[in-house]
Formats: C-alpha cells, sequence, structure tokens
C-alpha cells in the first residue's frame, strides 16, 4: 500500500480536528483510499505548548518551516495556521516544490485562490480548500462536482459561526453581546481576531469563493458589500421576534439584470423560514440551479473536529490523487468577465 506522508503546519483547533480524526479514524481512511497516510511533521513555534497531546511514533514537531518545505518525503503540506502573510509564503513554496496543499484558510484563499490553484495546476499538484468555507459543511467539492452541471443563479447562506452563535443566543437566552463573543472565542468558532467575524468580513470572504466557483467568474472580497453585526442589540432582536422574524447575517450572491449582486448583512429572517431556524455555531446555504431547482445544506459552520472532517476529506482525496497519479487537474475558479453589482459602491 502506498504510504502519502503529511506534515501539519500549526497545530490550533482546526489542525488538532484533523489530526485527531486521522488518528481514531485510521483504519476506515486507510481502507476507503487504499493509502496508508501519515503525519510525519507538525510545524509549530513552540513544542512544549503541546506537550499534553500524545504524539505516534513516526510524528515529530518541527520548529523550522523549511524542515518541511524542503524535505522531499514530505507529499502533502497540511496549511491550518491562518493569515496571508506567512501563510501564502508556505503555500507557494510548498506548490513550487512540487508538494499538494489542503488548507483551511479562507482569508488566503479569497485574496489569492485563483492564483494559487493556477500554480498548482502548473507544478501538477493539487490544492484544497474543502474546510475553508463552512467549516463541515462539504460545499466546494459539492459546487465542483455534484452541482457542477448547473447554471446556478443564486446562493443564500448563513456563512459564519460566531456571529450566528451570537444573535442566537442573543434571541433565545436574551444575552448581551459582549459575553456571547467571548464564549464563542473560548469555543474556538472565532477567528484569532474576531472583527472578520463580527464585521462580517469573513462571512464576504466566504461569499466571495463560493461565488467565484458558483458564477465562474473571479469575484473579490471587495466586490462584496458589508455590514456586519455590531450594531444590533437586544431591541433589534426583541423587535424583530414582535413581528415573527429572527435577524440572521446573511451572505447573498444573486444574478441581477444589473449583473451579480454580492451582499452580507443582517437581515430579518421570518421564523418559518428554514434559515431562521439554523441556530448556535450552525451554518446553512440555500443554492438555486437550473437544474436541482434549489438545495439547502445545513451542518456545523466552525469548531475542530467539524472542520478537522473536511480537512480530512480533502486530505483523503488528495492522497487518492497522489496514488493515482492524478493529481493537478482542479481546475482555478476565475473567468474573464467581471460583472459585479455592488449597492451603495
Ligand atoms: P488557531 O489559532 O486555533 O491555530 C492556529 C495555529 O497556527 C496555532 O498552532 C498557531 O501557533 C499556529 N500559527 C499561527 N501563525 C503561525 C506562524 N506565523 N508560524 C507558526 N505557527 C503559526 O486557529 P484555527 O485552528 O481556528 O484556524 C486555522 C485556520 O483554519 C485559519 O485559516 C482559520 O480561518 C481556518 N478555519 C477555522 C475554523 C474554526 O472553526 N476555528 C473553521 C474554518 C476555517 P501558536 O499556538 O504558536 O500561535
Ligand atoms: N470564524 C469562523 C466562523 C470559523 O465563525 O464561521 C469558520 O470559518
Amino acid at each position: 500500500m502506498k504510504v502519502v506522508k503529511i506534515a501539519l503546519l500549526g497545530f490550533g483547533t482546526v489542525s488538532q480536528g484533523a489530526f485527531n480524526l486521522l488518528k481514531d479514524n485510521y483504519e476506515l481512511i486507510t481502507n476507503r483510499t487504499n493509502v496508508d497516510v501519515q503525519v510525519t511533521k507538525i510545524f509549530v513555534r513552540n513544542p512544549d505548548k503541546y506537550s499534553h497531546i500524545t504524539l505516534p511514533a513516526h510524528t515529530t514537531y518541527v520548529t523550522d518551516v523549511n524542515d518541511v518545505l524542503q524535505d522531499d518525503s514530505i507529499d502533502m503540506v497540511v496549511e491550518l495556521m491562518g493569515g496571508t502573510t506567512f501563510a501564502k509564503d508556505c503555500v507557494e513554496q510548498a506548490l513550487k516544490s512540487g508538494k499538494n496543499v489542503v488548507t483551511a484558510n479562507k482569508d488566503l484563499m479569497a485574496e489569492a485562490g485563483p492564483y494559487l490553484l493556477d500554480l498548482a495546476s502548473k507544478n501538477n499538484v493539487d490544492l484544497r480548500f474543502e474546510a475553508s468555507v463552512l467549516g463541515g459543511i462539504p460545499i466546494i467539492r459539492t459546487l465542483y462536482d455534484s452541482l457542477g452541471g448547473n447554471k446556478i443563479t443564486e446562493l443564500v447562506g448563513i456563512m459564519n459561526g460566531t456571529t450566528n452563535f451570537i444573535l442566537s443566543k442573543m434571541t433565545d437566552e436574551g444575552l448581551g453581546y459582549e459575553e456571547v463573543l467571548k464564549e464563542a472565542q473560548e469555543l474556538g468558532y472565532a477567528e484569532a481576531d474576531p472583527t472578520a467575524d463580527v464585521e462580517g468580513l469573513d462571512a464576504a470572504r466566504k461569499l466571495a469563493i463560493l461565488a467565484s466557483i458558483s458564477f465562474n467568474r473571479r469575484i473579490f472580497f471587495e466586490d462584496v458589500t458589508v455590514e456586519g453585526i455590531t450594531k444590533i442589540d437586544k431591541t433589534d432582536i426583541a423587535y424583530g421576534k414582535d413581528f415573527g422574524y429572527n435577524i440572521k447575517l446573511l451572505g447573498i450572491a444573486k444574478e441581477t439584470n444589473k449583473g451579480l449582486s454580492l451582499n452580507v448583512y443582517p437581515a430579518f429572517v421570518p421564523i418559518q423560514h428554514p434559515l431562521a431556524a439554523v441556530r448556535g455555531s450552525y451554518n446553512a446555504i440555500y443554492i438555486k440551479g437550473n437544474g436541482i431547482d434549489d438545495a439547502m445544506f445545513y451542518g456545523r459552520g466552525a469548531g475542530s473536529l467539524p472542520t478537522g472532517s473536511s480537512v480530512v476529506s480533502d486530505i483523503m482525496e488528495v492522497a487518492k490523487n497522489i496514488d493515482y497519479n492524478a493529481t493537478g487537474r482542479l481546475k482555478p475558479f476565475y473567468f474573464d468577465q467581471k460583472n459585479i453589482y455592488a449597492p451603495g459602491k
């Protein structure tokens, strides 16, 4: 059986979720891929921070990223650090040196996805990013593959777990914004700097990635009109409830007669609408296409194991491609025409 050697970059919430699934479901993963997937290196700044975690004998911590990037035995680099500077350098270098890459980094994919996918193609390797959008919900491959024969006309979704967690707690338990944000951070839902969550920027990045794939167009995060939830208070929530609405932070991409409209904003959603019932760190996305008519996907949008599950699915997909000698075939999402309608811009 082929052995595929992996290095994890970063060992935080998502990385540990992926690592635990690879370890706990080793037999199942090996049976399903027919590949022996081994994490041989984990790049961290300070191994002492992780001394409570028992590693298998074949896994070691390294504190110099070149011990991963210049190691010819590593087939796949799994970038789970976040950010767009150091992480981008690492991903670029990995791809250029013929290593496959899996990442959960939506900031990076929203900013440089097409370039990096091109780079992967040119180097005959895979770059996968299922976990970058909607945590545990399998949506990227669904759009590329399962819905690939549809002309998509509309995406509407709850794309950020932190804000949905906050709004749900404010609605159901009457709690205040600040105390719930703290809880979302403790549970590992929020970004290192939660501004991106609460100001709607994280949802906008995810919308840009999903819309780029769905509408075959290069969409930048800056193309999305964004309003976050920081101005929502208990009065807004109570007012909505009185009239039969829940407030949800929605990401919406829609074809209009002026072009593609892209918006993230807190909206009053009627309580009988399925999106109004999405609670806690869950996300959901409603998709309209000319074949399926409509479909909705629902699941945990953040957290260690749910997001780890998407990372592992990518690792398995890439491992199979390595075994089949079929890496480097995922086409970039970008296209000729930029036709964005963003009200207020
Ligand atoms: P964490 O903050 O929990 O973990 C990040 C890890 O990366 C830590 O081990 C950190 O090390 C390490 N790290 C960060 N910067 C560097 C650096 N410059 N050099 C070396 N190590 C570094 O983040 P998450 O696991 O939550 O997020 C990881 C990625 O996954 C991000 O891109 C995030 O947006 C994305 N994501 C997160 C989800 C979630 O639910 N948390 C869901 C979907 C995507 P140290 O401990 O030393 O700081
Ligand atoms: N901070 C993000 C969220 C993590 O709350 O949705 C998942 O991308």
